[in-house]
């Protein structure tokens, strides 16, 4: 039995060394020490022994005893060590700085529009909005396009794959935010003042002046006596604020079958105070928008009488404004998703 003594003695240090976790420590400890461990089996049946060996293997057995708990507890401590080590040097400092992450920002699409928006807000208007997939009726006939009206052929349309019983394709993507004049006069009465931004749609090839979506704002006001030296006040006010209070406004006579008198109106060029630069194409004038008065027959095939009343609208292109303010040089980056463009603004 001594030489079993000594051969566990010799196997249990040996697996000790090898042991690298507190769990596996405690299997060791149960089975070399444990109630049913051969060492504890030994040393209970000391009273079977002969007594000529008993004393020689007693006092070896309790010396293995106490020489394996001595051994447990000097590796238990060191495990503990390791393992608060490695706790200490893994913790998390929370009085680091933190990780700041991107917040995002509005697109500068969303951005220009608002800042449109706000400003005729604030002289009183209200803000609509109409469907980007719209019927030809709203898009072209309530403003005075029937079909075959070669104005039509200015708005380059896509139409949408849809069809009637009797085989007509009436809805398309709005090519222009003015059939929200339609939508709003037929569902309310004057006085009226409304601004409507939106998508619109064209069917062009893409270039860097060329979008097949853009937006717009529409804005119109209809009431008793309004008259074009409203719909001057009104522009002339909106391009002061937006583009500087120096600004000034030229009015020309253009032509939408939709309005007349019809007119298109430019500032003085912001770059070069009206000298001519490579912003206004030499010619110290910037377009920004189409306006005039809302034609009798729009007003009169929505219920209202344009005996009594009258009105002014206007539409504007969106992006163009941006564009011309930071010298945007392709209008294919608004929609283009590259970050580096969009986070700048
Ligand atoms: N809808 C016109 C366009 O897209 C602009 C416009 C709106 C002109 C309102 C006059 C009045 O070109």
């Amino acid at each position: 039995m001594l030489d079993q003594l000594e051969k566990l003695a010799a196997r249990a240090s040996a697996e000790l060394q090898k042991i690298a976790s507190l769990e596996d420590l405690e299997g060791w400890r149960v089975s070399y020490l444990g109630r049913k461990s051969r060492l504890i089996e030994i040393l209970r049946s000391l009273g079977d022994v002969a007594v000529e060996e008993r004393r020689e293997l007693g006092s070896r057995a309790n010396q293995l005893k106490n020489s394996l708990e001595s051994q447990l507890s000097i590796k238990k401590e060191r495990l503990e060590q390791a393992l608060h080590q490695l706790l200490e040097h893994n913790k998390i400092d929370i009085t680091l700085p933190g990780e700041p992450y991107q917040p995002g920002n509005l697109h500068l699409t969303t951005k220009t529009v608002k800042e449109i928006c706000d400003i005729f807000v604030s002289m009183g208007f209200q803000v609509v909005e109409g469907p980007e997939v719209e019927w030809e009726r709203y898009n072209f006939e309530m403003l005075n396009m029937p079909a075959g009206h070669p104005a039509r052929d200015g708005f380059a349309t896509l139409w949408v794959d849809y069809q009637t019983k009797t085989g007509a394709r009436p809805m398309l993507m709005r090519t222009h935010t003015s059939p929200t004049q339609p939508r709003v006069m037929e569902k309310s009465s004057p006085p009226i003042r409304v601004v409507a931004p939106g998508r619109v749609y064209r069917y062009e090839a893409t270039d860097a002046t060329h979008e097949w979506m853009f937006s717009q704002v529409e804005g119109f006001a209809i009431d008793k006596n309004i008259t074009m030296a409203d719909l001057k006040g009104t522009l002339f006010e909106f391009a002061r604020r937006l583009f500087g209070q120096d600004r000034k406004c030229r009015f020309r006579v253009d032509y939408f079958p939709f309005v007349e008198p019809g007119c298109e109106i430019a500032i003085d060029c912001f770059m070069c105070g009206g000298k001519g630069c490579r912003l206004c194409k030499e010619s110290g004038w910037i377009e920004i928008l189409g306006a005039g008065m809302i034609h009798p027959e729009v007003l009169r095939g929505c219920g209202i009488d344009p005996d009594e009343y009258s009105g002014f609208a206007f539409g504007m292109g969106v992006e163009r404004i941006p564009i011309l303010r930071y010298g945007i040089d392709d209008i294919r980056l608004f929609y283009s998703n590259d970050l580096r463009f969009l986070k700048q603004f």
